[in-house]
């Protein structure tokens, strides 16, 4: 039988692989034209609400309430939306080998597909603590959270362990957010994490202070410093305590483990130049063969404002790179061009009634002001990130929509500030002039 060829392909169904679809049938797709491979049993979906309403322990969030494209206030898109528009949504398909040369793919069972031009969309996993040989780690009551089925699975281990005692091995996004879910859930939560602070790829130490005071304020014990150095197994496989390298040993019956994201470049490996850990694409999101492009955390674009290639691992740029990819798609095919990607990098979080944004770069010096007054039950502060005498970073708890756009605004200008002192003293209203 000849294999089925498309006009697109969309390889790996996350939050890009979405955001491109709902662009391809806005800027006019025919029919037949365009597949979606994905791995995951489930049309795309906002990967965010793993970690926040998917883990609520009343009124959590299920699908297809989260389906893309409801996190940015557009329509949600559920498998029937795709069939509706003609386009073929391959779920539980695992694609195993790409040809860029050749224009096919081959899923794991065997199927080979052709197309003309690819979007590579496969995102990222998580690092495993087995990758790096910690003793145990591979057993049953150690969780990751990357996809549906492991939040099912999270779900149902909490329900079992109700008030059981939880270990979060982890300081970094996925150990803040699932902490705080656990904790909501009843559980007796640890973190553990080796670095000195929370968040160290994003706050400074004094933002990180009122984060683990507020989380210790809510019961949880927070072990800053040992590196986890294996876990107690029980003699049916189960985990019953994580072992740390000061000695001590926490008594866990459910571990959680957000130790950084891998990007999976395995499709391309070798055959696209990569950059930065994944795949080094120009400014409409092509790589080095002009008919692949590769967008949300694999791709490592221009990221103009600062001058500098970089790979972002959030959902903003998940949804607009995909987008950007198909708008420059559908303008080469009629000869046109449209501006080159020009992204101003946006990350937030959201745990217990916490909320924050930040907005550009967090380097040089960064400047915390409301700090003193923030507490548990009013907590707005922020943060500005100084170099040069310019601003490049602006961080907000508690903003409201209008406070969290001149944050936007005030990063996006980068303009010139006095001294520390009187960016410090002036705080959210310094912002308010852009
Ligand atoms: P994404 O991971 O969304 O999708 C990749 C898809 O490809 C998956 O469906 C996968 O199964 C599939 N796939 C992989 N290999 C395949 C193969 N060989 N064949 C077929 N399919 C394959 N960001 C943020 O800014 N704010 C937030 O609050 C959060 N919260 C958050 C929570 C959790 C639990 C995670 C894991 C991540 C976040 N993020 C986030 C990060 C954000 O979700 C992430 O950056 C985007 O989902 C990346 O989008 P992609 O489309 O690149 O990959
Ligand atoms: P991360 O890089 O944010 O944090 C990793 C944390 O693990 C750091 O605190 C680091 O110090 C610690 N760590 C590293 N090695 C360790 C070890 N051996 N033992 C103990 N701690 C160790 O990664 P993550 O939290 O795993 O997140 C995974 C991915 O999901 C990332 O791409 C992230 O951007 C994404 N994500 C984003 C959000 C968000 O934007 N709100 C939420 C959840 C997940």
């Amino acid at each position: 039988m000849a294999e089925k060829s498309y006009k697109y392909v969309i390889v790996g169904g996350g939050v890009a692989a979405g955001y491109a679809a709902r662009e391809f049938v806005k800027q006019g797709l025919k029919a037949g034209e365009l597949a979606i491979f994905s791995a995951e049993k489930v049309a795309p979906y906002e990967r965010p609400a793993l970690s926040k309403g998917y883990l609520a322990p009343e009124g959590a969030a299920r699908l297809p309430g989260f389906h893309v494209c409801v996190g940015s206030g557009g329509d949600k898109q559920p498998p029937e939306w795709y069939a509706e528009k003609g386009i073929d949504l391959h779920l539980n398909t695992q694609v195993s080998m790409v040809d860029v040369q050749q224009k096919s793919l081959t899923s794991l069972a065997g199927v080979s597909y052709r197309f003309s031009i690819l979007i590579l969309a496969t995102g990222s996993t998580f690092t495993k603590l087995s990758e790096s040989g910690v003793p145990g780690a591979d057993a049953r009551g150690i969780y990751y959270l990357r996809v549906i089925d492991e939040a099912d699975a999270l779900v149902a281990a909490m329900k079992a362990k109700k008030d059981g005692a939880a270990v979060v091995v982890g300081g970094g996004y996925i150990g803040m957010e699932l902490a705080a879910c656990l904790c909501l859930n009843g559980l007796k939560v640890t973190m553990v994490y080796p670095k000195p602070f929370c968040m160290p790829r994003l706050f400074t130490a004094d933002l990180a202070s009122f984060y683990e005071g507020y989380y210790e304020g809510k019961g949880i014990t927070i072990l800053k410093g040992p590196k986890t150095t294996g876990f107690e197994i029980d003699a049916t496989g189960h985990v019953k305590a994580v072992k740390l390298d000061d000695g001590s040993v926490v008594p866990a019956d459910i571990v959680v483990v957000g130790v950084g994201a891998k990007p999976l470049v395995g499709l391309l490996h070798g055959q696209v130049v990569e950059d930065k850990g994944g795949f080094k694409v120009d400014g409409f999101f092509r790589t080095s063969a002009p008919h692949v492009y590769v967008v949300g955390d694999l791709a490592a674009f221009p990221l103009k404002m600062f001058c500098d290639i970089r790979r972002v691992e959030h959902v903003d740029h998940a949804r607009k790179s995909g987008i950007h990819a198909v708008q420059a798609i559908k303008a080469a095919e009629e000869g046109k061009t449209i501006p080159e990607y020009d992204y101003l990098p946006y990350f937030y979080s959201r745990a217990f009634e916490l909320s924050w944004q930040f907005y550009g770069d967090n380097v040089g010096e960064g400047i915390t002001w409301g700090r003193e007054g923030a507490c548990a039950a009013k907590s707005k502060f922020g943060t500005y990130w100084v170099k040069d005498g310019k601003i490049m970073g602006a961080f907000l708890e508690g903003g409201t929509p209008e406070e969290n756009k001149m944050m936007a605004n005030v990063a996006k200008a980068q303009p010139c500030v006095g001294s520390n002192d009187e960016l410090c003293a002036a705080g959210l209203s310094f912002a308010a002039k852009f």
